[in-house]
């Protein structure tokens, strides 16, 4: 299992991707197909447009998007970790992990100071693994249970 996460690290591609790019809509299709479908649900245009103010994160074989995340800046020097999804036939391969870290890196490259998120509760243990922890009660947003978790960044 080790030596398969360090073959997928090495052959995987993390970058920012633009607002409006062929890549963006890679990352729309991933986010409904993965994140919205399944609750019947899709974005809005509005909902959308809002997302060229957010650092866009996209993990990559050759073209083909795997996983991504966004993080919006929350204007009190943290960021929020919105959107993290791996595609289904790649969950459990570590792909989720090495966006979490490259996400982690490129916000304290941007001067913040710490990561908050909106978490499903079925993805509390994936956040906990890096050292986020729960915060306040559970709340409902799009038809299920979150809870809000975060992390300083060091
Ligand atoms: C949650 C998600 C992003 C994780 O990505 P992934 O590529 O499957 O995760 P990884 O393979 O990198 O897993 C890293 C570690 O977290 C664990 N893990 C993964 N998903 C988990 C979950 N839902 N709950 C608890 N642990 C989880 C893995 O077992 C692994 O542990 P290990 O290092 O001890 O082996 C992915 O499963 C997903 O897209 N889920 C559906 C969408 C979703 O729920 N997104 C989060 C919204 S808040």
């Amino acid at each position: 299992m080790f030596e398969s996460k360090i073959l997928l690290y090495c052959s995987m591609g993390l970058k920012q991707i633009d607002h409006g790019s062929k890549e963006y809509l890679q990352m729309v299709n991933l986010r409904y197909e993965i994140m919205r479908k399944p609750l019947g649900l899709n974005f809005s245009q509005e909902e959308l447009a809002k997302e060229k103010n957010d650092i866009l994160i996209g993990a990559f074989d050759e073209d083909e998007m795997m996983g991504c995340c966004i993080l919006s800046d929350m204007k009190d020097g943290c960021a929020r970790l919105r959107q993290m999804a791996v595609q289904k036939n790649m969950q459990g391969k570590g792909i989720g992990e090495s966006i979490m870290r490259f996400a982690e890196i490129i916000a304290r490259d941007k001067g913040f100071k710490a990561l908050t998120m909106h978490a499903r509760d079925t993805a509390i243990g994936f956040y906990e693994k890096y050292g986020y922890k729960v915060k306040g009660d559970r709340f409902i947003e799009i038809n299920i249970p979150h809870h809000i978790m975060e992390k300083k960044l060091r």
